[in-house]
């Protein structure tokens, strides 16, 4: 995820600029910049490709002077990691400078206006046209942040950008769109700050201001101005930044479990960076590392995986099937270990983890490279045995994960596996142009649709725990591509919380489940759109005649499945293989608010590790 750290104030920016992006370091990058802006009306930018410490070579060499000033760690989405397309982004002549989190899902059209206008282009970002968009305004006059309002609301997609001009050197103005990229202002002594997460500005800042989806802020060595995107004031609370670290560490949530389930848009974004060609959607780059011939060449694909890795993998699995109509299955890799599986040089098997050290899941990978087969790893931690057992690798880029409960992990290795399939179908030619571009404009629009499946209910987890944390045990139930989800659903609930839940696909409750059905077992059915909703009517019927309270995950503004439910939980409407993605948002807020009822140790479940690495 991109890294995002400014200040405004009486001291010299730079040093403060490299310190902040070393907070923020942890985040995963390839680029590094900074912008600082004099008094003398001049912005000086410093930006490398690589690590800080580039960086930081250059600013020792020629540093910025200046006490205001924006500084950025860049995963490449657009355009390679190189210096050009690192940030800051400036306009020509610049005045302007800008640093941007977030993916400008208009920039093609944006970036056509703007160069038909004459405006030239240094980079190959989407980012690149947030300057030119300011700087138009504010030489024609306009105050900045008007001019950053007013660009802001040109901009498609989940975005956080901070600029600066030239000619106001004692003025940041940060905006935050949709519910990725987060961004928060620090508040110091006679200093301000502007940061990607609250943990950055610990010891810098005694309070702390996150900026809510649609929030500008206006900040100057005194203070800060939060206005909406009219100019409107908002009201602001900020908070009071704990002093103990791992306090900081949460950012502000309760607990890890809720802070990295907000931030799975941006773990999703992270996770597309550099991989998907947005602006020439006809190609994927993303490299699972095989070539056309290997794609073709592959017969069958065998995921094995283990808890909620599994579930991950079970979804892979109908992707491939479905996008690289390859036959494709998942694998308990703990049992999948002791069969002898027929496998050959032909099978790719896909080893799913997050931690990359489960035991079954490394012995799974260990009988499949014995067996002659391809091996790849969809794994978080870098470094890992599993990365280093299989031929390749495909990160999640989820970031630090602290909660046993596994939630930005699995969303990631979804859409990586998503990436995956979309890869090998292009390479198979079995997907032509066309699909590929259609599949990878939905993709574009993935992390909004998260930040949107976030934002939805709020306020009805708190009622819906009090109401069903009685409960001594659940059904979980889905169809298709939803099953994985009701499965999903069902391990957070259980791990969190420590009420039985099992999650089935829908049809099988009448081969005998049904029967555990009565007024004090709920049902979770699973019912958007793409999700087989016909059937699930049905199914929700059933076991609504039998007096069974349902609680319903639909569409949002699916009345009739409403109506027919207890309680209903919205997804956000979305592309048929991203609706899945979302819809296991609800059940994660849904288990975690359950928990907090049920007072169970929400990060550190009993009995539980993060990582199992015996058998
Ligand atoms: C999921 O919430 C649990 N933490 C657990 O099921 C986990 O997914 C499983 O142990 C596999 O771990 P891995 O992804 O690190 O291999």
């Amino acid at each position: 995820m991109c890294g995002i750290f400014a200040y405004v104030g009486p001291r010299e920016a730079a040093p403060l600029l490299l310190e902040g992006l070393r907070r923020v370091e942890y985040r995963g990058y390839d680029s590094a910049g900074v912008a600082v802006a004099n008094a003398r009306g001049a912005v000086h930018v410093r930006k490398a490709a690589g690590k800080l410490d580039s960086l930081a070579r250059l600013v020792a060499a020629d540093a910025p002077a200046g006490s205001c000033g924006i500084g950025h760690t860049r995963w490449a989405t657009h355009g390679k990691p190189t210096d050009d397309n690192a940030h800051p982004h400036t306009d020509p002549s610049g005045r302007v400078a800008a640093v941007h989190n977030g993916i400008v899902e208009n920039h093609l059209a944006l970036k056509r206006r703007l160069t038909d206008a004459g405006r030239v282009f240094a980079s190959a970002t989407d980012s690149e046209v947030i300057p030119h968009l300011v700087e138009a305004r504010v030489s024609a006059g306009a105050d900045l942040a008007d001019a950053v309002r007013a660009a802001a609301a040109e901009l498609d997609g989940a975005n956080a950008v901070v600029c600066l001009d030239a000619r106001d050197p004692r003025r940041l103005v940060a905006v935050r769109l949709g519910n990725a990229g987060g961004l928060a202002v620090g508040y110091g002594d006679g200093e301000m700050f502007v940061a990607s997460d609250l943990p950055a500005l610990a010891g810098l800042a005694a309070r702390a201001l996150p900026l809510a989806p649609g929030q500008v802020a206006d900040v100057t060595p005194e203070g800060a101005r939060i206005t909406d995107l009219s100019g409107k004031p908002t009201a602001a609370a900020p908070l009071t930044l704990p002093a103990d670290a791992v306090a900081a560490a949460k950012g502000g949530y309760r607990h890890f479990m809720l802070k990295e389930t907000h931030e799975q848009p941006e773990a999703a974004m992270n996770a597309l960076r550099g991989r998907i060609a947005f602006d020439s959607p006809a190609l994927t780059v993303h490299e699972a590392g095989f070539t056309d011939a290997e794609a073709a060449a592959f017969k069958r694909v065998v995921l094995v995986g283990m808890g909620t890795s599994l579930f991950a993998a079970q979804l892979g699995a109908l992707y491939l099937e479905e996008l690289a109509r390859i036959p494709a299955s998942a694998e308990d890799a703990s049992e999948f270990r002791y069969r002898r599986p027929v496998l050959d040089r032909e099978t790719l098997v896909v080893a799913v983890a997050q931690s990359g050290e489960t035991a079954d899941t490394l012995e799974a990978m260990h009988a499949a490279q014995t067996a002659g087969a391809r091996l790849l790893a969809v794994v978080n931690a870098e470094g890992s045995q599993a990365t280093r057992l299989a031929g390749n690798t495909l990160l999640l880029r989820a970031g630090p994960e602290i909660a046993v409960a596994s939630t930005k992990t699995f969303t990631n290795a979804l859409v990586c596996l998503l990436l995956t399939a979309l890869e090998l179908g292009q390479r198979r030619g079995v997907l032509d142009e066309e699909a590929v571009t259609a599949h990878v404009g939905a993709l574009a629009h993935l992390p909004a649709l998260l930040g949107e499946a976030i934002a939805l209910n709020d306020g009805a987890y708190p009622r819906l725990a009090k109401r069903y944390g009685a409960m001594r045990r659940f059904l979980y139930v889905g169809r298709g591509r939803l099953l994985p989800i009701a499965l999903e659903g069902a391990m957070k609930l259980k791990e969190v919380s420590y009420i039985h839940a099992e999650g089935m696909s829908a049809a099988m409750m009448k081969h005998g489940p049904i029967a555990l059905v009565d007024k004090e077992t709920p049902v979770v059915a699973l019912a958007p759109a793409h999700g087989m909703r016909d059937k699930m009517l049905a199914n929700i019927n059933e076991v609504a005649a039998r007096e069974g309270p349902v609680l319903a995950v639909a569409t949002a503004g699916d009345d009739e499945v409403a109506a027919l439910a207890s309680d209903v939980l919205w997804t956000p409407p979305g592309a048929p293989l991203l609706e899945p993605i979302a819809a296991a948002i609800p059940l994660q807020l849904l288990a975690y608010h359950v928990a907090l009822h049920t007072g169970a140790d929400v990060d550190q479940p009993r009995n539980l590790a993060k990582s199992v690495t015996v058998e």
